[in-house]
């Protein structure tokens, strides 16, 4: 198939008319969010959305979320609205929070793999919110990646994983948070955040006073979609962490470079005197860290490294949402206090 790439930044309405008829007409298009590219289809055209696990070779059993533009579109797709979830959608929509809600017939069941629940987020991002508005329908998306590697966070991205897979690709820049939405679910007596993502625990715990995390296991994940192996480069990742961490990092890209391997490192902060064929810097604070590491993942892949060294980050902030994804996609954990 020929993918058609809209550029266009700012949003423009003309443009943007042509990507909602290929929503209209239950085609894929791919397009910018505030935290990673998306791939949608008309949330309530079930054909569309099977489109969807096509392109990506995503697994049956990994639901969908359901993007809106205005709270009257969440009407048609939800029983109920919790007290709590109010509160919520009036502090962080649009924005990247997602709120689990019992689900209406409107939804088809292959948008939340059977699940009598079904997960919504009101995006920021002007391009994501008029595409919505435009097409005049929900949009199922996930994140525009082939299942299993980093998600998308520039548009280079997403042409080289979905080109000649989906009928368009809107091209918006950079996404400005990096890491996918937060996933919260308002059905347990604490809520619970099943994928830690753009919006913090301590900013939820603002509003609602206790917050957990679920610890999720491939036996029991949190969210369906999280017993996969996730936000992997083809290359192994080894994260460090721990009072020395800088001096294990050091030891251990000698280490492979000693046994012929290409090495690339990612750290925190300033990158100092580190020795590897490829060293760079996420930035300092978690929200820099959180924008730039899964395209430093990617861009490791480009460079063709074998092994990626990575510095942990305190699980602060968007550092909570940093480590879940680095524990996701490391296969080696070291911890060094030096002791
Ligand atoms: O920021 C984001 O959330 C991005 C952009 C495109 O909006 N989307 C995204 O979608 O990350 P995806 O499909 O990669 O992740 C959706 C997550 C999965 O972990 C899935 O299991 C969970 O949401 N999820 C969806 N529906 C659910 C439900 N009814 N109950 C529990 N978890 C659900
Ligand atoms: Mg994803």
């Amino acid at each position: 198939m020929e993918t058609e790439i809209i550029r266009i930044n700012p949003p423009d309405r003309k443009e943007l008319g042509r990507a909602a008829r290929y929503i209209q007409k239950g085609e894929l298009v791919a397009f910018p969010t505030e935290t990673v590219y998306g791939l949608g289809a008309n949330a309530l055209d079930g054909e569309a959305v099977a489109k969807i696990f096509k392109a990506k070779n995503r697994p049956c059993d990994n639901p969908l979320i359901v993007h809106i533009s205005d709270q009257k579109m969440l009407e048609g797709l939800v029983t109920k609205i919790p007290q709590k979830a109010g509160i919520l959608m009036e502090k962080f929509w649009p924005g990247p929070l997602t709120i689990i809600f019992p689900k209406s017939k409107a939804v088809p069941d292959n948008v939340t793999c059977g699940l009598q629940t079904v997960a919504v987020r009101m995006p920021s991002h002007p391009i994501a919110r008029e595409l919505i508005r435009v097409s005049g329908v929900p949009i199922a998306a996930p994140s525009a990646n082939i299942s299993g590697k980093p998600s998308p966070t520039q548009v280079e991205d997403v042409i080289e994983d979905l080109n000649g897979k989906v009928a368009c690709i809107i091209d918006g820049g950079d996404c400005e948070v990096g890491v996918e939405s937060t996933v919260l679910d308002l059905n347990t007596d604490v809520p619970t955040i099943l994928r830690p993502g753009g919006v913090s625990k301590e900013e939820l715990e603002k509003v609602l006073g206790k917050v957990e995390v679920h610890a999720g296991s491939a036996e029991k994940p949190a969210s369906p979609g999280m017993k996969y192996r996730h936000y992997a480069p083809k290359a192994t990742v080894v994260l460090v962490e721990g009072l020395q961490a800088r001096k294990a990092i050091g030891e251990i890209a000698a280490h492979h470079m000693r046994d012929k391997k290409k090495v690339g490192v990612l750290v925190v902060g300033e990158v100092k005197t580190l020795r590897a064929d490829a060293v760079m810097s996420m930035g300092t604070k978690s929200d820099e860290v959180a924008r730039n590491l899964f395209r430093m993942l990617r861009e490791m892949d480009r460079i063709g490294v074998d092994v990626i060294v990575v510095e942990g980050v305190e699980e602060k902030g968007r550092g909570l949402a940093v480590m879940n994804r680095l524990r996701k996609a490391a296969s080696q954990f070291i911890i060094d206090n030096g002791i």
